[in-house]
């Protein structure tokens, strides 16, 4: 199987390039924000009590999180060809849950992680905002969605980069430029 972690800062590209990779590879996508956005339109309880977390930009406790991928984990495909991680994990803590949580069912991720300046993913964020409907897509949410990538998100990346399981993108990049470098990791790591 070929699971990923797709790393990188509100509008780097995550669920952009998800699209690309699910094209090419035939990969599984489970973007932990479109699941937590689904809570809240559906009016469920989790949607209920998250629902004001999001639109401020601060994250879902961990252990929501956690139990949302292991109930992931237990009912998919068992055929399925590998799982892309958009958004998940975002915090040590989730990355040493999936950690075991992989391993129990034998299987392990590697990280690929987009860097983009600041200016650029405002500049994407405050454009989509403009036809997105999503709360936290307005330049203060931005703001503070930026600020918790950097203090807890990021120490992530150094998690799977001590363990050698991680690759930098550059995603200062059209879509494209950018996908074709996630395309060569792609192809070496499966050979
Ligand atoms: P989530 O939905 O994951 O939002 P995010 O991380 O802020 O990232 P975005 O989805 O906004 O951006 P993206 O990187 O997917 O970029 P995209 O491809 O869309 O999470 C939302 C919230 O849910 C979190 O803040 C938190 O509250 C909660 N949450 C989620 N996971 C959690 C977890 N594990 N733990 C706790 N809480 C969690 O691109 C953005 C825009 O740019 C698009 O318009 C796109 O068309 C454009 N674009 C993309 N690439 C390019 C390019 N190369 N050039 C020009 N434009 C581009
Ligand atoms: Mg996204």
């Amino acid at each position: 199987m070929l699971n990923i972690i797709l790393c990188g800062a509100p509008g780097s590209g995550k669920g952009t390039q998800s699209e690309f990779i699910v094209k090419k590879y035939g990969l599984d996508h489970l973007s932990t924000g479109d699941v937590l956005r689904a809570e809240i339109a559906s009016g469920s309880e989790l949607g209920k009590e998250i629902g004001d977390l999001i639109a401020k930009g601060n994250l879902v406790p961990d252990h929501k999180m956690i139990h949302l991928i292991e109930h992931y984990l237990d009912t998919r495909d068992e055929n399925c060809k590998g799982i892309i991680f958009d958004g998940f994990p975002r915090t040590v803590d989730q990355a040493e849950a999936l950690t075991l949580l992989l391993e129990r069912k034998h299987m392990s991720a590697v990280m690929l992680d987009m860097f983009v300046e600041e200016d650029e993913i405002i500049k994407r964020l405050l454009n989509r905002g403009k036809t997105s409907g999503r709360a936290d897509d307005n330049y203060e949410t931005i703001k503070k969605r930026i600020q918790v990538f950097h203090e807890v998100t990021q120490p992530v990346c150094n998690y799977y980069l001590k363990r050698r399981n991680y690759f930098a993108i550059n995603g200062n990049n059209t879509m494209e430029n950018t996908f074709a470098q996630i395309d060569t990791i792609l192809q070496l790591i499966q050979k």
